[in-house]
């Protein structure tokens, strides 16, 4: 079983027991804030967010501001990405007098938790992370010291809150994996401070953009969740399909028709090859029509919640939540300290 399989085979027992003790648990998860949060964020991560939150687990979610700029040169329209994911937060259903949203940036002792972190693994290791190379491979840049790195700011970001569950998609396993490793070598080193956090996985499996490749911002292929109904309409209608008339569920030859399926069956809670028998010979045409249907009835209450929001009140969110942060943060580099005898 590869490492992959032997964390999924963990996961019943895992839900089972968050489910039993909820209060034994405190969630850090979060995202990088480059553009707008689509369909994929919602159903790899946002809606587990708000399960855990409903279920009585203590949860932080952080806009990793300082992980933009991992692999570009400037940090883009990143307030507007932070307060868009933040209004998206809300209105999926994330409640900010219970769930401590916050950026990097407004937590200096968060960020400084990295300087002893960096001291605990050796760049061999850092190096080996497969994540790493193909963020690398996949900017097409040299390799800058803060993505070398940013794994163990990832340590920070889950460790400073002493998180210890930490929802994430397969491609951030590599970094809870490095996470622990950090938590039990600072605890060898200096005394027992943090926890060992485990992931949690969610079942969903990736969702691919309306072209079939991976859902991405840069290819244009995601559907975003504060996207208007008819733009949602214009995204469908200009997704790839092929000449072949009977639909049929095939996402290694047809990438684009699959796409729109899978699309339509995870917002409708089928299964694509249910959705593909039904459409058979009416066409691409209709399969795009379906998929416009569902997935704007889908994002219907969503967007209204969304409407009814603005951005001072994201604004309000993220002050109260830094605040939060901070304090958490502050305490904990207070332990950090003491256990490392830097206390003058
Ligand atoms: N790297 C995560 C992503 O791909 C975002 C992130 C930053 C994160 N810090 C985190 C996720 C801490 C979980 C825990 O979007």
């Amino acid at each position: 079983m590869d490492s992959y399989a032997a964390t999924l085979a963990r996961m019943p027992d895992l839900r089972e027991a968050i489910e039993q003790h909820p209060e034994r648990y405190r969630v850090l998860t979060g995202e990088r804030p480059t553009g707008r949060l689509h369909l994929g964020h919602y159903f790899g991560t946002i809606r587990e967010r708000v399960r855990l939150q409903d279920a009585g687990v203590e949860t932080f979610v952080i806009l990793a501001d300082y992980q933009v700029i991992t692999d570009r040169d400037s940090a883009g329209d990143v307030r507007g990405a932070v307060h868009g994911a933040v209004l998206d937060y809300l209105a999926a259903g994330l409640d900010p007098t219970s769930t401590t949203t916050f950026t990097h940036s407004a937590v200096p002792a968060l960020n400084q938790l990295l300087v002893p972190f960096l001291s605990l693994v050796s760049e061999a290791e850092l190096h080996r992370n497969p994540t790493v190379k193909s963020e690398l491979a996949a900017s097409g840049r040299t390799l800058s010291g803060l993505l070398l790195t940013y794994p163990v700011h990832q340590a920070a970001d889950i460790l400073f809150c002493k998180g210890n569950l930490v929802p994430v998609g397969k491609d951030n396993l590599p970094h809870v994996e490095m996470t622990r490793t950090i938590a039990r070598r600072f605890n060898e080193r200096y005394g027992s401070v943090f926890p060992e956090p485990a992931a949690l996985v969610t079942e969903t499996p990736e969702l691919p953009g309306l072209d079939g490749r991976k859902m991405s911002k840069s290819y244009g292929n995601a559907i975003a969740l504060g996207m208007s109904a008819d733009e949602t309409a214009d995204a469908i209608r200009r997704a790839p399909t092929d000449s072949e008339r009977v639909i049929t569920y095939d996402p290694t030859n047809r990438p684009g028709v699959s796409a729109l399926l899978a699309t339509a069956a995870v917002v409708l809670d089928r299964t694509p090859e249910e959705i593909a028998h039904e459409v058979g010979g009416a066409g691409a045409g209709a399969l795009k029509r379906l998929t416009t249907e569902a997935v704007n009835e889908f994002l219907a209450d969503h967007r209204a919640r969304r409407a009814g929001l603005s951005v001072a009140d994201a604004a309000a969110v993220l002050r109260e939540g830094n605040e939060r942060a901070l304090s958490v943060a502050n305490e904990t580099l207070d332990e950090v300290r003491t256990a490392m005898g830097m206390t003058y």
